[in-house]
């Protein structure tokens, strides 16, 4: 059996990658990195992501290819303030997934492992962008 069975396959990965999305969505620092003003598309393309690297069907590989996740990251401003809040809300997805320890436990160590990975930047959050009103005060307009 593969861990993305051992799980509950599918439907599994469905439930933690719609969590994790439900919390992005109120999070005023993620909320405004991700382009696109429907979250679906992007919640699909980690759930693909999942559940092929975790022994799923590799339908991300057919729609997205190799992940390359450190350069598909390069474009967002991936400090420790974002990996954090991205971490939080994946934790929040994975206690409400209420996977068996040892799942949870493996999912999670991946989890951690691959956002401390993704860091790119240590500048703070920008005050500024593309919706300032969601984007909270960080004192650096002057
Ligand atoms: C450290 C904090 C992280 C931040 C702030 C972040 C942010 C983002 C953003 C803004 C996108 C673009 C959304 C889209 O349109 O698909 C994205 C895509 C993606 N992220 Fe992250 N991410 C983080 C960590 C992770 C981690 C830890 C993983 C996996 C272990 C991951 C996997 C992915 C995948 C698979 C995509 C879609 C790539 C594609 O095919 O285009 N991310 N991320």
């Amino acid at each position: 059996m593969t861990f993305y069975e051992e799980v509950g396959g599918h439907e599994t990965f469905d439930r933690i990658v719609k969590v994790f999305y439900r919390e992005v969505a109120d999070d005023p620092v993620l909320r405004p990195m991700y382009p696109e003003e429907d979250l679906g598309p992007a919640a699909d393309r980690l759930r693909w992501f999942f559940e092929q690297y975790w022994g799923g069907p590799s339908t991300y590989q057919e729609k997205r290819g190799h992940p390359r996740l450190r350069m598909r990251h390069v474009a967002f401003h991936v400090n420790p303030d974002a990996r954090d809040r991205w971490l939080t809300h994946m934790r929040t997805a994975l206690d409400e997934a209420q996977l068996s320890p040892m799942h949870d436990a493996i999912f999670w160590e991946y989890v951690d492992r691959a956002a401390h990975a993704l860091v790119n930047t240590f500048e703070p959050t920008p005050a500024i962008g593309p919706d300032p009103q969601q984007r909270p005060d960080l004192g650096l307009s002057h």
